[in-house]
């Protein structure tokens, strides 16, 4: 896979649209309305109140940002074809590259999940590596919330990877999470990143997805405003993944089920809302000898499997299952 496949859908601007000039762009996003996905999806009444356009002129707005977002159905040769421009992200690992249908897929988002230790970590650090490989000069953005994010080990893979460690260090935008909402702001200046600084960026990390979800939402009365919250910051990290064709990887810690008897006794924190907007759930856990073990479940077009490896310090080691 080359540079040339990887294409950047562009998002259509608000000057696109009938009647609105630069003073009523302008008026419109300070009002928030600063897509043309935030004008689709707004009444004629806001918009009224938001720009000083007749209703009128509100509507026919409202229209051509619909027909600009193509919201309506697409066919199925339409998301064939779609599905063409996704492009695969190496792990450097031949068996956990086959598991994963040829590696991490751009577009959409991967969660993975696991106890401490697993490697959840080491599989972003990995990844921010890896996507200079495939994708020379191309960015990663990694939201930190443990502050476990290691400056001397992408210096440490980069070497293992034949990458420049310097070059690789330098397109890789760190930033610390403090808090819930800080981490979702960061989600969304992902995004300027994208449009305003045009950084061609392949890959947005977020290590982890629920640590701060879960200590700020304690008991089990604030469980529903927390799983609102994530489903929000979900829904901003999905729609980063499909409008750029991006890779977003998330980890994941896992709670104790005191309820399993039968199965598995741990289940993802999140749970339903982060395991219906990821595409891609690996679990992962520890082996026999300090090897991993990396487990597929429930993806959409690959069967569920599992891969054995060890960390190394460059890089991932294949271990024959
Ligand atoms: P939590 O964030 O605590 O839930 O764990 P995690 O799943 O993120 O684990 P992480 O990826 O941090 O570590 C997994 C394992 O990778 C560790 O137990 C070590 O065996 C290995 N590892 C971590 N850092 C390094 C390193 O710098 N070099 C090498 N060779 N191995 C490392
Ligand atoms: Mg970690």
């Amino acid at each position: 896979m080359t540079k040339e496949d990887s294409t950047t859908i562009k998002e259509p601007q608000l000057s696109e649209l009938p009647g609105v000039g630069p003073a009523t762009t302008e008026k419109l996003a300070s009002a928030g309305f600063d897509t043309v996905l935030s004008i689709a999806v707004a009444t004629p009444g806001q918009l009224t109140d938001a720009s000083g356009v007749t209703e009128a002129a509100a509507r026919k707005i409202i229209r051509a940002a619909r027909d600009l977002m193509d919201m309506g159905f697409m066919s199925g040769v339409d998301v064939l074809e779609k599905r063409k421009s996704v492009n695969k992200i190496s792990v450097g690992a031949a068996s956990f590259d086959a598991l994963m249908g040829g590696g991490f897929e751009t577009g959409s988002i991967t969660e993975c999940f696991g106890e401490f230790g697993s490697g959840k970590t080491q599989i972003g650090h990995i990844l921010a590596v890896s996507i200079q490989k495939e994708w020379p000069g191309c960015y990663a953005v990694y939201i930190d919330t443990e502050n476990t994010f290691r400056p001397e080990r992408i210096i440490e893979l980069a070497e293992g990877f034949g990458l420049d460690p310097q070059e690789t260090l330098r397109h890789i935008k760190v930033a610390k999470a403090y808090n819930s909402d800080h981490q979702m702001l960061l989600a969304e200046k992902a995004e300027e990143l994208i449009k305003e600084e045009k950084l061609d960026v392949k890959l947005v990390v977020v290590d982890s997805l629920t640590s701060h979800f879960r200590a700020e939402f304690v008991g089990r009365g604030t469980l529903a405003d927390r799983q609102q919250k994530l489903n929000k910051h979900m829904h901003v990290l999905g729609k980063l993944a499909d409008m750029h064709n991006l890779c977003v990887f998330v980890t994941n810690q896992v709670m104790a089920k005191p309820d399993a008897f039968f199965g598995d006794p741990t289940a993802a924190i999140g749970g339903h809302i982060v395991a219906h907007a990821s595409a891609f759930r690996i679990y992962l856990r520890k082996g026999r000898k300090g090897s991993r073990v990396a487990k597929l479940i429930d993806a959409p077009n690959l069967p569920d499997g599992e891969c054995a490896f060890f960390v190394k310090s460059e890089g991932l080691e294949d271990i024959e299952l």
